[in-house]
């Protein structure tokens, strides 16, 4: 009786070889482009305590109501799979002292989220963020500055049909009075609402705007604008943002009804969507968060940043993917196929010694004969075999079709010399 096998949780993917190495890149990329910029990487753990999730990204959120993964560790604590990168890079900034350092405080990030969400192309329960967080300083350029390092990584990961847009939310007091004319505006419309959006009109109004269903959205299509309601300080800001982008060259459109599904944003709002993704078609977004350092206890402290989605920056991306190149430089195999007596101890030790030599060797381990490991490693493109025959080494040179008697120096110095 064979036993059942046991798949992967759904919304999750194992990362095959290109697959891995595609994220890699984009790892790579992020990490150069980020570091040019002056962004120091962060790593924070991959749980948190719940609390920081549900004061961060705020109660009345998707993510907070029905997307955490939480459980309870061995001595009763909340702990959370972080949904998001940037509620626990603000505990870190604000356990490490950083606001003592010279503003701005300039960081990166990039790792697996965790979001119970229905999966589908695009959308996963695992997925993996890179992301950057600015703190320190309210000027609208750090604001253009996040947006064209958004805009600058699809760019360079070739991200087709990308379209921007932004927006400004202002600051949470312009915003209070806004949600008060919105509430009675969606209170006279109630009935037309859908019961998830009815359900909301307290906690977060303005989360009707991202309704999907078609009655809702023909309500808020006449819904007052929290764009037309902005303070002169945030419309000022938000000018200043438009144009330093407009000096940039970096196309942008206004979306009046742009909210995004995290509470802790102020000001200006961004998202970047590409015509490649279908229905999940945000490969990016970010804003201000000029609040949240203080609700999680830390001082006063102005920050901005975005995170992009890797698998939706490589599903939108026209490069493909390509394996990285494992060719060993040497094959070791055996006179006789089968290791005899003593071999398989020496091909070890060469294979040790070549490893520390900087040469990448791979040993014959399937009991291959001599004409068949000669196949393989010209497969796997080795251009030298090491031919282990009782108390004999020679080194074969595969493209000279070559082959001769030599000591283990001697063939480790002809194949650092043949690299060179
Ligand atoms: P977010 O918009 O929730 O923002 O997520 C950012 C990006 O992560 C999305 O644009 C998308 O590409 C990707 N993403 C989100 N959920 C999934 C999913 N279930 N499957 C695949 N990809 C997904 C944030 O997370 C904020 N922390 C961004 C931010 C940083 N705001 C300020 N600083």
């Amino acid at each position: 009786m064979s036993a059942t096998t046991i798949r992967a949780p759904r919304g999750t993917l194992d990362l095959l070889g290109p697959a891995a190495a595609a994220h890699e890149r984009v790892r790579a990329r992020a990490a150069a482009l980020f570091a040019s910029a002056g962004y120091e990487q962060v790593e924070t753990p991959i749980f948190e305590a719940t609390e920081l999730f549900v004061r961060g990204v705020g109660e009345a959120t998707d993510i907070v109501e029905k997307e955490m993964y939480t459980f309870e560790d061995g001595s009763g604590r909340s702990l959370t799979l972080r949904p998001e990168g940037t509620a626990p890079v603000c505990r870190a900034y604000i356990e490490h002292g950083m606001h003592k350092r010279p503003a701005p405080v300039k960081l990166w990030y990039w790792g697996p989220f965790f979001r119970y969400e229905r999966a589908q192309s695009g959308r996963y329960r695992q997925f993996f963020q890179v992301g950057a967080e600015a703190f320190g300083s309210a000027d609208p350029a750090l604001d253009a500055e996040l947006i064209a390092l958004l805009v600058s990584l699809a760019q360079e990961l070739d991200v087709r049909g990308v379209t921007l847009r932004i927006a400004s939310l202002g600051t949470s007091e312009s915003r209070a009075a806004y949600r008060e004319e919105l509430r009675a505006f969606l209170r006279a419309h109630e009935t037309e609402l859908a019961p998830e959006v009815r359900a909301r009109i307290d906690a977060n109004p303005l989360r009707a705007f991202d309704a999907k269903d078609a009655r809702t959205a023909a309500v808020m299509a006449r819904a007052p604008l929290l764009l037309d309601r902005l303070s002169a300080a945030d419309a000022e800001h938000f000018a200043a943002v438009r144009e330093l982008l407009g000096e940039a060259h970096i196309a942008f459109e206004i979306d009046p009804r742009l909210v995004r599904g995290l509470d802790y944003y102020t000001r200006t709002v961004f998202e970047l969507s590409s015509s490649e993704l279908g229905a999940q078609s945000g490969v990016g977004g970010g804003g201000r968060y000029d609040r949240l350092i203080e609700q999680l206890g830390g001082p006063p402290t102005p920050a901005i940043g975005f995170a992009a989605g890797i698998e939706r920056l490589l599903l939108a991306s026209s490069a493909q993917p390509a394996a990285a190149a494992l060719a060993p430089a040497l094959y070791i195999a055996f006179g006789a196929g089968e290791p005899q007596g003593a071999e398989r101890t020496r091909a070890f030790a060469l294979w040790q010694e070549a490893l520390a030599a900087g040469i990448a060797a791979q040993i014959e381990l399937c009991g291959r004969s001599l004409k068949r490991a000669l196949a393989h490693a010209d497969r796997l493109g080795a251009p030298y075999v090491a031919i282990l025959t009782g108390q004999q080494l020679a080194l074969r040179d595969m493209r000279a079709g070559e082959q001769r008697q030599c000591s283990v120096r001697e063939l480790l110095a002809a194949i650092s010399g043949g690299e060179r």
